[in-house]
């Protein structure tokens, strides 16, 4: 192809979203508006108020927070390249560049090697000094390299003097692949990720701003996108919102003394979460939810480690009738064996001992009374041994709520437990409880709902608020400044107003007020601008009255 032509078609590439991300649009976003804001009166009239955290974190934060070993963490997460920000760490960024895509070849010859020896060591001193600085990001993992580079420098300076002998080239070839990868994987910023999920966030926050300070317990809701690389399909989305809540509470020192009391307390606050979760659904009309709740046991080495052991056995003695992921998860995450959807394995899972079995004495005092909590406040419920969750923070309370219309991704809430995060990411013993919704299945539900024509709650309104009230429209130039006037006056009193930025013909005026679906017209011609009195027009009936601005404006209350 020629550069022109080249040029032409790169010119004529047409950008769409990327994939698993979509733009949402109107009418579709007064709904999203709309479920949000329910959200928000409901949380809080449970006393929750809002916390924003930013969209992108440490990747530490996550891989701690939420497991190493969990799908979102090693396979899901979309990663930041942040380039450094100082002339010393963009000296190293771009040595690091350089040594770690160089080729070394013995039939390059010497000066080759010796240049990248060179850098090399440029690059080991000015990442020592940026260090002494605390220019770059400093983890263990980049002490060992260093350390490892700096104790191996004494050979990769002395192959300059092997050249002749019958085994260089795979020396050079060995060595200098070392230092490239060991470079190339050393993190001169701090390796960064789009949240995939924000309660270790809010954890992070909670510590960060002393919030075992603040009253307890600390009651947090939040809105906003979340990333993950999953394989897109209805309902799941690589950029996705939840709409979630979070309960904190710092341990007291005393707890200990009255640990049944504590349960009960605990139980109180899983409930009141689950309660207030399914006050929201109601509110919004979403229809067809289906609560299920587990108990998921205590700690690891508590009950859930028998249990864990148990489970693990039982699955060894069926492993060859297992597909790929559950026989690795029997050695990773086995617990996880019991979230699978594979049609084969559903059998076998069925036979598989059940948690309930394994809890020890607390978690089961804290079950109890979880089920009894939900009783007195009229949530309906089912209970689901196998719901795990797949994140590793959780204990005892587990919690999903599935809705119609969603096939697969049918989890419109996912929540539980999950005491002693806090702890993990360095924080004061902590108790914690929430759940994410997701609200991207909730509008899609919603409006598989609305398509049925299934008595809604109000949110159909909300739906149509995009269209306007009043359409503004005048004849003659010299009326534009009395159009300019009834406009703001009338968006001043709260009413959707719109009006064309031309004059138009009194005809298309009207054709395109009504594509617009407004309410009224207000005419505005000489005789009107004169005698102060306005024509409005009830574009539904197609009535007509002339009206002075007060009266109008009582008019359109009306
Ligand atoms: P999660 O189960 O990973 O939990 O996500 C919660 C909800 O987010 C899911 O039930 C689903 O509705 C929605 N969701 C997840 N991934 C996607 C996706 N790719 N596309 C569309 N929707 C999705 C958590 O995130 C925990 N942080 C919940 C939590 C809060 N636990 C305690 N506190």
């Amino acid at each position: 192809m020629s550069e022109g032509a080249q040029k032409k078609q790169e010119k004529a590439r047409k950008f769409q979203a990327i994939r698993g991300t979509r733009d949402l649009l109107p009418p579709d976003t007064a709904l999203w508006n709309h479920v949000e804001q329910m959200a928000r009166e409901v949380f809080s009239t449970f006393g929750y108020g809002e916390i924003r955290p930013p969209i992108f974190e440490a990747t530490e934060l996550f891989a701690r927070g939420v497991g190493g070993d969990t799908d979102i963490v090693s396979k899901e997460m979309f990663r930041l390249q942040d380039l450094p920000e100082e002339e010393l760490t963009q000296r190293l960024a771009y040595l690091q560049t350089m040594i770690s895509y160089s080729a070394v070849s013995p039939s390059d010859g010497e000066p080759l090697l010796r240049e990248f020896v060179a850098r090399v060591i440029e690059f080991i001193d000015s990442y020592r000094s940026a260090s002494q600085k605390g220019l770059v990001h400093r983890t263990e993992s980049n002490d060992r390299r260093l350390s490892y580079l700096e104790s191996h420098l004494g050979g990769l300076k002395g192959l300059e003097n092997e050249s002749g002998q019958r085994n260089f080239p795979y020396k050079l070839a060995e060595t200098t692949n070392y230092f490239k990868v060991e470079i190339r994987d050393i993190a001169l910023t701090e390796p960064k990720v789009l949240r995939p999920e924000a309660t270790a966030s809010v954890c992070r926050a909670y510590i960060e701003h002393n919030m075992q300070q603040w009253p307890q317990p600390v009651k947090l809701y939040y809105i906003g996108p979340m990333f993950r690389r999953e394989r897109p399909q209805k309902g799941r989305y690589r950029q996705f919102y939840q709409i979630g809540a979070e309960v904190l509470e710092a341990v007291r020192p005393d707890a200990a003394k009255d640990a049944g009391k504590e349960l009960a307390k605990d139980a109180a606050v899983d409930a009141e979460v689950i309660e207030m979760l399914m006050t929201f659904f109601e509110r919004i009309g979403l229809q067809g939810t289906e609560l299920s709740v587990n108990s998921i046991g205590h700690a690891a080495d508590n009950c859930r480690r028998g249990y864990v052991d148990a489970l693990r056995e039982e699955l060894q003695k069926v492993k060859e009738q297992l597909g790929a992921d559950s026989q690795r998860r029997i050695e990773t995450n086995p617990l996880r064996v019991l979230d699978s959807k594979l049609e084969h394995e559903q059998a076998i899972i069925a036979k598989l001992p059940h948690i309930a079995d394994h809890l020890c004495d607390e978690c089961k005092t804290h079950y109890a009374e979880l089920k009894r909590q939900l009783d007195l406040r009229g949530v309906v419920y089912k209970e689901n041994w196998r719901l795990v969750r797949g994140l590793d923070y959780y204990m005892r309370t587990t919690f999903e709520i599935t809705a119609r219309g969603l096939g697969s991704q049918d989890a419109v809430c996912g929540g539980g437990r999950y005491d002693g995060l806090v702890e993990l990411l360095g924080g004061p013993p902590t108790k914690g409880i929430g759940f994410a919704i997701g609200e991207d299945r909730v509008i899609l539900s919603l409006q598989e709902q609305q398509g049925k024509e299934v008595a809604s709650g109000d949110w159909r309104a909300a739906s149509s608020r995009t269209s306007i009230d009043v359409y503004v429209t005048w004849m003659g130039a010299n009326n534009y400044a009395t159009a300019l006037h009834a406009a703001k006056m009338l968006r001043a009193n709260g009413f959707r107003v719109d009006m064309p930025t031309m004059e138009l013909k009194f005809g298309k005026a009207l054709e395109r007020a009504s594509k617009l679906n407004a309410r009224f017209a207000v005419i505005l011609g000489d005789n009107e601008v004169q005698s102060g009195e306005w024509t409005v027009k009830n574009l539904a009936d197609g009535s007509q009255q002339k009206l002075t601005e007060a009266a109008l404006l009582e008019y359109l209350r009306r």
